[in-house]
């Protein structure tokens, strides 16, 4: 059986299709087989050119269950779902597909007490931080606030995705040929934490060492 992620939450432009794409591309930098799939009624599907995971176009719910039904099948793939912001009976259905469940926010107070409340609904989900801020006073304020709004779920925290401009890269339809390093640790370093969650053995990320 295939093992699903879902990326999910209930709250619009946190980072959930961005963050689809870069586990995808991580995992598949890592070795792994992957589909990533999009529900959100309001996006494109994007061309699988120059990707190295495949992108599935599950906005019809008859090819959401179809998608889903052939990853049961199949034992060796992933597949990464990107949930639609703001549709709570979808986000409950995809979160009962998932052998993992996260929850993108950025570093403002309302993120945090939507993804309070959607942590507190989803006993099983993680909360992903997301285009954190890279400058040490504005990190510093993000972790003060993550620290007060959400201090109860620290365990239940991955950590933080950096804002970083590439990552709009992979949101295009037609991807470069060669994605700047920045993105591909980023990616690589987050679908690692995916696996580590999953308990799934990876190849190890030094087969393509890129500069830090
Ligand atoms: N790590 C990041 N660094 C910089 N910009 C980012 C990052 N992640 C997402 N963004 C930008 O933030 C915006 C929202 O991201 P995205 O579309 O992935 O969110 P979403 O949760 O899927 O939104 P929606 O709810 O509309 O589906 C986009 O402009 C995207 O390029
Ligand atoms: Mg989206």
């Amino acid at each position: 059986m295939a093992q699903i992620v879902c990326v999910l939450g209930n709250k619009g432009g946190t980072g959930k299709t961005t963050l689809s794409h870069m586990i995808s591309h991580g995992m598949a930098l890592l070795g792994k087989r992957v589909v990533c799939v999009l529900t959100d009624l309001e996006r494109e599907r994007l061309s699988k050119e120059n990707r190295l995971y495949l992108p599935f176009d599950a906005r019809d719910a008859g090819n959401l269950a179809k998608v889903v039904a052939t990853l049961n099948d199949v034992g060796d793939w992933f597949g990464v779902i990107d949930g639609g912001g703001n549709r709570s009976d979808t986000d409950s259905h995809l979160a009962n597909l998932a052998d993992l469940v996260l929850l993108p926010f950025r570093d403002s107070h309302e993120d945090m007490r939507t993804v309070l409340r959607d942590l507190e609904w989803m006993p099983r989900a993680w909360g992903l931080p997301s285009q954190w801020p890279a400058d040490p006073a504005a990190h510093r304020m993000a972790q003060a606030a993550t620290d007060e709004l959400l201090g109860a779920f620290g365990h239940r925290l991955l950590d933080p995705i950096p804002h970083l401009a590439a990552t709009k890269l992979l949101l295009q339809d037609r991807i470069p040929a060669t994605l700047p390093w920045q993105l591909t640790n980023a990616c690589v370093e987050l679908a690692m934490q995916v696996f580590e969650l999953l308990d799934i053995q990876y190849e190890s990320p030094e087969a393509f060492a890129a500069p830090r």
